[in-house]
Order: structure tokens, then C-alpha cells, then sequence
């Protein structure tokens, strides 16, 4: 039975994979970590309730580098899992006038992540097992003139998500790499999506929970991603730069 620690528990993705994960009763305990512990408090009691398991929820800023570590050291148990859900969509369109915002995308998605994963991987290394599952995007694909300050942060994580899966393959630690497109959660409430594109919460986790059965080292959710992407990134530059994406 494994401990589960989710950082950016009250997305809606963190949550539906919550479920799932509980749901399976592989796991025996699970940690919440995220900024709004009221209703981190809500959603513990609500999977506790629902699924018999012990939950906790604990305040977690990703942007708080200098508290990681003793974040860290008061997990108990400490997780065999871990999962890193939080993430900032942001305003490019603001980002491009203040860098203030640019870099509030950049520290949300990628700095705070580097910071909070080399604290799990030196644990995880030393007791020689672990998963950890972080979300990036398909964003950081190719930059779009739509989101690339966004896009370049996510692109950034799924560099350094692979560059640690290769040092901590020889520890016997898994990384898996969750690559989403379209999901309708409170992240992209104001955007209008394509409905045939997009995914449900629900179904990320799905998918989530596959892949970490299965041990696999990156997926595209949902999987017609792939080939979207293999598309996309295949567009010749002197083209590329003229479309509106
Ligand atoms: N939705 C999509 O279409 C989509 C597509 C591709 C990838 N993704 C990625 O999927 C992951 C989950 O996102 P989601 O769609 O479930 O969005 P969401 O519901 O908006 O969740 C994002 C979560 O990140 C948390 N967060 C942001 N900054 C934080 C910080 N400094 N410290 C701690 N937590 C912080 C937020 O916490 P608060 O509740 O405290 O604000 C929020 O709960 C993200 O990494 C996102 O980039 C989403």
C-alpha cells in the first residue's frame, strides 16, 4: 500500500485523480497540499468520507521556496507518490507588458516545481523508491503567440521532468510525465473550448491512473494529443510564424 501527496490538490485534475487513486484502494493514506486550506479541509473530508481512507490537508505555496523543505520534513508517513498538479494559465497578453506576471507563470509552473521535486528526489533517491507524476502541458510543445509565456514555463517542466526521470531511473524511481491538452476546469472557465478536444477532469485522472499502473514514462491525455501535437510541431517555421494560433 502506498502514501499519496498531491501539491496543487484543489485543482480540479489533482482532485478527480484524488478520487480515482482512492478509489483503487491502493493507497493507504493521502496527503492534500495547496494554498486554500479551508477548502483543501472540504475536499480531505469529502474522499475520507467517501473512501474509508485517512486524508490530511496541509498548506503548500509553490512560490514559497524557502518553506519546501520543511514542508517536506512534516509529511508523515512520507509518500511513496507524488504528485505535482499546480500550475497558472496566467494573461500572456498582460505577461507581454509586465514582467511581473511573465514571471509569476514562469515561478508557478516551472520554479516552484524544481524547487518542491529535488526535495522529494533526494528522499526518494535515498530510500531507493517513489513515483512521481507531474503534470506539464502540450502548450510546451511549440510556442503559440496565444500562450507562450505559459507554453515556454510548461516546456521547461517537461525538460526538466525528463531529465529527472533519467537520474533517479538508476534509484529505482519512477517519473511519469502527464502531457494534457484541453480540460475543462476553473483554470480555463473563461476561455471557450472546443468540446470534441476536451477533456474532463475525470478523464485525466483515468488516464493518470493507467499510465502509473503501467509504468509509463510520458503520456498525452487524452491520447489523440499525440498526434495533434506530431502534426502541429511538424509545421515548417516559415509557415508556422504566419498562422494565428
Ligand atoms: N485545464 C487545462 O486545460 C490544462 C491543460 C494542460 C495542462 N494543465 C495543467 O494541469 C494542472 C492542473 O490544472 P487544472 O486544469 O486542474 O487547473 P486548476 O483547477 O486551475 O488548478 C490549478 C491549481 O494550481 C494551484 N496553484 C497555483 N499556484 C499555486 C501555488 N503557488 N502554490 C500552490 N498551488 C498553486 C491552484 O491553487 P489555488 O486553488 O490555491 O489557486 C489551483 O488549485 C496544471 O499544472 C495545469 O497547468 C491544464
Amino acid at each position: 500500500m502506498m502514501n499519496l501527496t498531491i501539491l496543487g490538490a484543489n485543482s480540479d485534475v489533482a482532485m478527480a485523480t484524488a478520487r480515482r487513486f482512492a478509489q483503487s484502494k491502493m493507497i493507504s493514506s493521502l496527503c492534500l497540499a495547496s494554498r486554500d486550506l479551508e477548502l483543501l479541509e472540504r475536499n480531505a473530508n469529502d474522499i475520507q468520507v467517501r473512501y474509508d481512507i485517512p486524508v490530511k490537508a496541509v498548506v503548500f505555496n509553490a512560490l514559497d521556496y524557502t518553506s519546501h523543505a520543511r514542508f517536506y520534513q512534516q509529511l508523515d508517513p512520507k509518500p511513496d507518490i507524488v504528485v505535482l498538479a499546480f500550475g497558472l494559465l496566467g494573461d500572456q497578453q498582460n505577461a507581454q507588458s509586465s514582467f511581473e506576471e511573465a514571471h509569476r507563470i514562469i515561478d508557478s509552473n516551472f520554479s516552484g516545481a524544481v524547487s518542491i521535486l529535488e526535495v522529494v528526489a533526494a528522499d526518494f533517491e535515498r530510500r531507493r523508491q517513489g513515483i512521481i507524476i507531474g503534470i506539464s502541458s502540450v502548450a510546451g510543445e511549440r510556442g503559440r503567440q496565444s500562450n507562450y509565456i505559459y507554453g515556454a514555463s510548461k516546456a521547461a517542466l517537461t525538460a526538466y521532468l525528463s531529465g529527472l526521470r533519467n537520474r533517479l531511473f538508476k534509484s529505482q524511481v519512477h517519473v511519469l510525465t502527464v502531457l494534457p491538452g484541453f480540460i475543462n476546469t476553473k483554470m480555463n472557465r473563461h476561455l471557450q473550448l472546443p468540446g470534441l478536444l476536451t477533456a474532463s477532469p475525470d478523464d485525466v485522472a483515468n488516464d493518470i491512473f493507467k499510465a502509473y499502473l503501467k509504468s509509463k514514462n510520458l503520456i498525452y491525455t487524452l491520447w489523440f494529443w499525440r498526434w495533434i501535437m506530431a502534426i502541429i510541431k511538424s509545421i515548417p517555421e516559415p509557415f508556422f510564424k504566419k498562422m494565428s494560433l
